[in-house]
């Protein structure tokens, strides 16, 4: 696989970064308030007139806007990403991503890539499921070298969440042998075609500019037979449970922002953001519009993510 690898890039990555536009703060809404659905948006970029929009959260921004605002969103709160997602889930999310990763299906010799794969949550579960089932392989005499082993790529296109990440595995005294790190876009990823067995995006769709764009390049990704999962933030369907989660998101996920990472805007932005995504229904037919097979999803806590997969199959046409 032809990999840019992150180091190498850190450095322009960067430069951009502090070019980015200011982050533009949203008009402020309450739970009541959602301007649009989710049915009728999403962040697939659409065109107003000749203009290419997409929302970043429940602004409607010009779609070559939108990389930077996101990126400045991820800049900004890298350094407390990690503490505030288990304050804002109670810790909840690690089961959901333990429960995402049990479902890879992970085997000997694998070429695994996490997209969006921020300070490395999945990669990390990734890598010790997969050294643990080579041991066992290995154990059963299976000979295994540094060419056949399976490798984890962690790829994200901000260098602040990836520079995180590495600091995270060096502290968990991770075996990085099998791991890279590469910075890039979902939308076009300097990944070779057909390369990947799976593919993992977790809370990371959303914030693409053009979600349908990032599909197709996972599957273009994928080696025929190869496997996309995705974990998300999705729609809770029950309209009590809906109506407490929207009350907590709005209303205490934005301050609990201010209070821990100073930024407020960037966490009213991401409640904005899982409303506007699309519902499970919505992504399936987007995933089967660019040829995955098999496609199904799974919701976990009523709805509030969703697991969606999805099979580059052999025989397509
Ligand atoms: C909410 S974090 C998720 C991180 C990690 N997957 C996790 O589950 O903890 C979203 C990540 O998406 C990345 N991201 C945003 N837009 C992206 C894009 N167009 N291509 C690749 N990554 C992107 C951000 O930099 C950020 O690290």
């Amino acid at each position: 696989m032809a990999l840019r690898v992150f180091a190498s890039r850190c450095a322009r990555g960067a430069a951009r970064v502090s070019s980015a536009r200011a982050f533009a703060t949203s008009p402020s809404t309450t739970a009541d308030e959602p301007p649009t659905t989710a049915d009728e948006a999403s962040t697939s970029s659409t065109h107003r007139g000749e203009a290419k929009t997409a929302s970043f959260g429940y602004v409607e921004v010009d779609a070559r806007e939108k990389e930077s605002l996101v990126r400045g969103v991820f800049e900004r709160v890298a350094p407390s990403y990690d503490v505030m997602n288990d304050l804002m889930s109670a810790g909840v999310h690690r089961l959901w991503k333990d429960y995402f990763v049990s479902k890879v299906g992970v085997f000997a010799g694998m070429t695994h890539l996490d997209v969006a794969g921020g300070t490395g949550d999945i990669a990390f579960r990734v890598l010790r499921a997969l050294q643990r089932v080579e041991r066992e392989a290995e154990l059963d005499g299976q000979v295994l070298d540094a060419n056949t082993r399976g490798k984890v790529v962690v790829s994200d296109i901000n260098p602040a969440m990836l520079r995180e990440g590495m600091k995270r595995a060096t502290q968990r005294g991770l075996n990085q042998e099998q791991l890279t790190w590469l910075e890039g876009n979902a939308e076009k990823l300097p990944v070779e075609d057909e390369s990947v067995d799976v593919y993992t995006i977790a809370f990371g769709l959303r914030n693409v500019t053009d979600t349908r764009a990032a599909i197709a390049d996972a599957y273009r990704c994928l080696k025929p037979g190869g496997k996309y999962m995705i974990l998300e933030f999705s729609h809770v369907e029950n309209e009590i449970l809906k109506q407490v989660y929207d009350f907590y998101s709005f209303n205490v996920i934005p301050k609990l922002g201010e209070l821990v990472a100073r930024d407020r805007g960037s966490y009213q932005y991401l409640v904005e953001s899982i409303r506007k995504f699309p519902p499970q229904e919505k992504l399936k037919s987007m995933m089967r519009d660019v040829g995955f097979k098999h496609v199904s999803h799974e919701n976990l806590t009523g709805g509030m993510v969703a697991v969606h997969t999805g099979y580059k199959t052999k025989d397509r046409i």
